[in-house]
């Protein structure tokens, strides 16, 4: 970690001020790879390993996203996928300009990091977690910029100062944590007054039967994310050749082939993969359905009113990339 991002973190028991005491292996140029940084006011500890500070003590819930994105930790990733897939994301979401020098950002819940790349792409310095190993990935596709600070912590108990942020983003997790409200409201306290806060969200279908996924996903998220994946590396390369050769099939062959809960088989013409490519994006995609504890889609109605109890004004509720996208400024 860089130390100039003590002026930011705060102890997550008591908001303290935070100390850095290096170990044996000290600090270089400012930054510590492993040591640990010590409350001021009540003196709990939080271990810095692998340059990242630990606000948690392992991932609670997140295990199965540790594991995913240090498997798929470049699958997503526009600058080794070679596309630009996440940065038109994070724009159409955002809407914030593509230049932010000289702002302060907040992520919550980066995973393997491919909208934090965007995001360090702006020139923002940017503080950015995630509750899971995912910190790993991200650090491994991040961490040699300058202007990031990466850490792992809940976004529960974000160790972060009040009122700090010019902006803060959160994509592609709120319908992933056991208590969606008290995740969302949990940030709003670190924009300063002004800042901007983005979100989206799975929303909630409307009609009386579920999606297959939430049929599928009973029968297998018993399994853990090992078992899942293994599951799905058997399952998904027949299932895909399956749907493919049905999708040829004139009239009925589409309707049957969409009951096989994999995805389109196709992404073109806006990207063109080989089959092998893929499967493997089929399985990234279904380890994210199947293997997470949670999933828990929201209401336009329900995110619109957990913005107006948080205060935020000049509120935006629509649909995007992820179901629902909602952006608020604090007044
Ligand atoms: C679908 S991934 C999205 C990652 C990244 N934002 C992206 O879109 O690629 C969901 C992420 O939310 C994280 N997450 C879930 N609950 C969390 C919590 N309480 N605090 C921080 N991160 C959490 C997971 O560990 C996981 O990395
Ligand atoms: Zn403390």
């Amino acid at each position: 970690m860089n130390l100039k991002a003590l002026e930011r973190f705060r102890c997550v028991g008591c908001g303290g001020l935070l100390q850095v005491q290096p170990s044996a292996s000290a600090k270089n140029n400012g930054n510590v790879a492993e040591g640990q940084l010590i409350c001021s006011s009540c003196a709990r500890v939080f271990p810095i390993v692998r340059s990242m500070p630990r606000f948690v003590e392992g991932e609670d819930y997140a295990y199965s996203w540790g594991y995913q994105w240090n498997l798929f930790d470049k699958l997503q990733l526009d600058s080794a996928a070679g596309n630009n897939l996440s940065h038109e994301r994070f724009f159409a979401t955002t809407k914030w300009p593509e230049k932010l020098e000289g702002q302060v950002v907040l992520e919550a819940g980066c995973g393997m990091g491919r909208f934090t790349q965007v995001a360090l792409e702006t020139g923002a310095e940017l503080y950015s977690f995630d509750l899971s190993s995912s910190v790993e990935a991200s650090y491994r596709n991040n961490g040699a910029s300058e202007r990031v600070h990466i850490f792992q912590a809940s976004i529960y108990e974000i160790p972060l100062k009040k009122e700090s942020f010019d902006r803060i983003f959160c994509m592609g997790v709120l319908q992933y944590c056991p208590d969606v409200r008290s995740a969302f409201m949990s940030l709003v306290p670190f924009l300063k007054p002004g800042g901007e806060i983005v979100v989206d969200c799975y929303e909630k279908h409307k009609g009386l039967i579920p999606p297959l996924k939430y049929w599928v996903r009973p029968m297998l998220t018993w399994m853990g994310p090992k078992g899942v994946h293994k599951f799905l590396s058997l399952a998904v390369p027949p299932a895909f050749y399956f749907k493919k050769a049905l999708y040829k099939i004139p009239l009925i062959g589409k309707p049957i082939g969409n009951l096989i809960p994999i995805g389109p088989i196709s992404h073109a013409p806006k990207l063109i993969f080989t089959d092998k490519e893929l499967i493997r994006v089929k399985i990234n995609s279904a380890l994210g359905w199947y293997s997470p504890a949670c999933d828990n889609p929201q209401t336009k109605e329900t995110i619109r009113q957990w913005f107006s109890e948080a205060g935020l004004v000049d509120v935006y509720i629509g649909n995007g990339f992820n179901g629902i996208n909602a952006r608020g400024k604090k007044p």
